[in-house]
């Protein structure tokens, strides 16, 4: 049986961040795990929502055509989705020929049904969310974002949408699951039975849409295009209608209220569910483009891994509800539950199985209870994961890791090898096949949620099938072969540093957030240069943020100093920098300083130069100062008191 779900299609007036990596994420996590249970094909659709007055102003603002600047951030999009692992079917783009087709073809089928009426409005419409804000008066300002309204008069098509408030009440009664979770139904129904008002559906003061079928110059009003396109992707698949759409909850109302209006006033079958997840705070706000207080996936996929990203989001927030992100939360539960909690399951029992049984999973039934409380975590884990209720799962999953670990503690097969007892080796037997076993269901319940980590362990305990290939059955207890081969551990989770990384992922976040810039057609700030008489010597070239790093540079204070002997410009340094022995630093600064004045004095080294001879003496390091041309090296120094020993960042 098939199943397609889909994600919002993004605006291309921002690039991808955390917010929007959030729902393509959760995507990705459902498409694995329907997969698991047996759908084929799954299906998902992602995209680029293009249209729109707000694009049209953004590309001219970079001197671009709306086409080329959509291209670029689709663009954009669709290499972020990949660098993060996430499995896309289709990538919809909204200026896809194919979809205007698709578009009018369903506003002809809206009008023939009588659902289609020419009018004129006058309201307050804001431009940043594409919507008109109802009893708004001029001058007022949107009540969502907060910018100025603006008063638009038009001759539009309406949708009449005020003829299907009936049949939609009793779509959401009928189909309580239509609308999740309950809390966000009840807001629907409330806000349906309230009254619906006429949609304008088409603008005629805007190039940048698709042209609707009718006299005029009149182009579909961006919200309309960008629903179908739901639709358009997967257009002669026999995919629709869909499963699943999820989406943020700042835009149920169109999902859950005009979406299944165009459809039913166009015959077609309706979406079976929308899930409206909550948002991703940073300070206790929305994480957004307008608000600049985004933080984007790529530095955290590259120096955390996508994995563990993925896994603190479904863990720490309730999905439905907002949530905090912060590096530092992060970090926690990255070494609280991965690099302890599961990495160290791992590591230990395929150690154990390594050293008291040559590698080889022993025969067995395992432990009975153990095995007991698998077969309900995993009821848990499938139930929950089909509510989108991952925090609650991933909860059921990291108990039973818990009750692994207790296991092993009290079976203490350590011991357990050293005697040579037939009854404790078969009770090693068996401790050694629960773990094994544990770890197995534990590994592939995981994979929806982390895959390259989860195939990473499934590797190490022998498999030589993919872990994609798992089916939800095969996760009963007892299922790992006796005899099987496993293979030497290899840290999945390493030990995160918190100060060093933090300082790294905000460096990265900086460079990342000018190269985005730059694809959105800004011109990155200059950076101020000093204007002090002198011009600077040219720049070398540019390098990353991980060549910076491969630099190790020390606050050092100097203990001794003493002119090399037959070397004028040279003095030899004994230099603290916080190790057992002192440092031999050889430096070209003899014609600057006298040794007596340094003594005492701290200096900055660097630390993990490649040792190398200087007049019979070999230099552990190189000090640092400014050198200016024809002019005597000054030493680089601090202001305030510094520890010896200190790394420079
Ligand atoms: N283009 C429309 C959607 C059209 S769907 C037919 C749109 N685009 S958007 O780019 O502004 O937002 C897309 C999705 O990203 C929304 O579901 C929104 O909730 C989500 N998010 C944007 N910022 C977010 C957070 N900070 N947190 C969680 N989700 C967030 O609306």
């Amino acid at each position: 049986m098939k199943y397609y779900l889909t994600t919002p299609i993004y605006y291309v007036n921002a690039a991808p961040h955390l917010g929007t990596a959030y729902c393509t994420f959760t995507a990705d996590l459902i498409k694995r795990f329907k997969t698991m249970q047996g759908f084929e094909p799954v299906v998902l659709t992602t995209g680029s929502d293009e249209h729109s007055r707000n694009v049209e102003r953004a590309a001219s603002a970079g001197g671009k055509t709306p086409e080329e600047y959509a291209r670029v951030i689709a663009e954009e999009f669709q290499r972020q989705w990949k660098q993060l692992g996430i499995q896309i079917d289709h990538f919809i783009r909204t200026s896809d020929p194919r979809h205007h087709a698709v578009v009018r073809d369903l506003f002809l089928r809206c009008q023939k049904n009588g659902y289609i009426e020419k009018g004129s409005y006058t309201g307050q419409y804001c431009v940043n969310d594409e919507a008109y804000v109802n009893d708004a008066q001029p001058g007022d300002n949107c009540p969502d974002c907060g910018r100025p309204t603006e008063t638009v008069t038009e001759d539009n098509y309406f949708f009449k949408l005020s003829l299907l408030q009936d049949r939609l009440l009793e779509l959401y009664e009928k189909q309580p699951d239509f609308v999740q979770p309950d809390y966000r139904r009840n807001e629907i129904v409330s806000f349906v039975k309230s009254g619906l008002r006429d949609l304008s559906i088409t603008r005629t003061n805007l190039k940048w849409g698709i042209p609707a079928p009718v006299e005029g110059n009149h182009v579909f009003y961006v919200w309309f295009d960008a629903l179908i396109s739901y639709m358009t992707a997967v257009e002669g698949e026999n995919l629709w209608p869909a499963d699943l759409h999820l989406i943020g909850k700042d835009i149920l109302r169109f999902h859950a209220v005009y979406w299944p209006a165009f459809l039913m006033a166009a015959d077609l079958p309706l979406p079976k569910k929308v899930f409206a997840h909550g948002w991703i705070l940073n300070d206790g706000v929305k994480m957004s483009k307008s608000r600049g207080n985004v933080v984007r996936p790529g530095p955290l996929a590259d120096l955390i891994g996508a994995d563990g990203l993925r896994y603190f989001l479904w863990r720490e927030i309730t999905f439905g509800q907002d949530g905090t992100f912060s590096y530092d939360a992060l970090i926690q539960r990255y070494n609280a539950d991965l690099a302890n909690g599961l990495g160290n399951l791992a590591s230990r029992t395929l150690s154990m199985i390594q050293q008291y049984r040559k590698g080889e999973v022993p025969a067995s039934d395992g432990f009975g209870q153990v095995a007991e409380a698998s077969d309900n975590m995993c009821a848990t884990v499938i139930e929950t994961f089909e509510q989108l209720n991952f925090s609650r799962g991933l909860e059921a999953i990291w108990s039973f890791i818990s009750v692994l670990d207790r296991f092993i503690v009290e079976r203490a097969p350590w011991k357990l090898n050293k005697n040579a007892d037939p009854a404790a080796q078969t009770m090693l037997d068996e401790t050694l096949y629960t773990a094994a076993e544990g770890l197995r269901i534990v590994t592939a319940l995981l994979y929806p949620v982390m895959p390259d980590a989860a195939e990473n362990i499934w590797k190490q305990l022998g498999f030589l099938t993919r872990i994609s290939a798992v089916r939800l059955p095969e996760l009963h207890w007892g299922k790992l072969p006796a005899g099987q081969n496993v293979g030497q551990p290899t840290p999945v989770f390493p030990r995160l540093e918190a100060a060093p990384l933090i300082v790294k992922l905000e460096e990265l976040e900086v460079i990342e957030k000018a190269r985005q810039a730059v694809l959105m057609g800004k011109t990155p700030e200059p950076e101020p240069v000093a204007q002090v008489g002198k011009s600077i010597t040219p720049l070398s070239p540019e390098i990353v943020i991980d060549d910076f790093v491969k630099v190790d540079l020390r606050v050092g204070r100097v203990l001794s100093a003493e002119k090399v002997k037959g070397a004028d410009k040279l003095l030899h340094l004994k230099v603290d920098i916080g190790e057992l022995e002192p440092r031999t630093i050889v430096a070209g600064i003899a014609a600057a300083y006298q040794p007596e004045t340094l003594v005492g004095r701290k200096v900055v080294i660097v630390a993990n130069l490649a040792p190398r001879k200087l007049r019979g003496l070999t230099s552990q390091g190189m000090i640092v100062a400014a050198s200016l041309e024809g002019e005597l090296p000054v030493l680089a120094g601090f202001l305030e008191d510094v520890p010896v020993g200190a790394r420079l960042k």
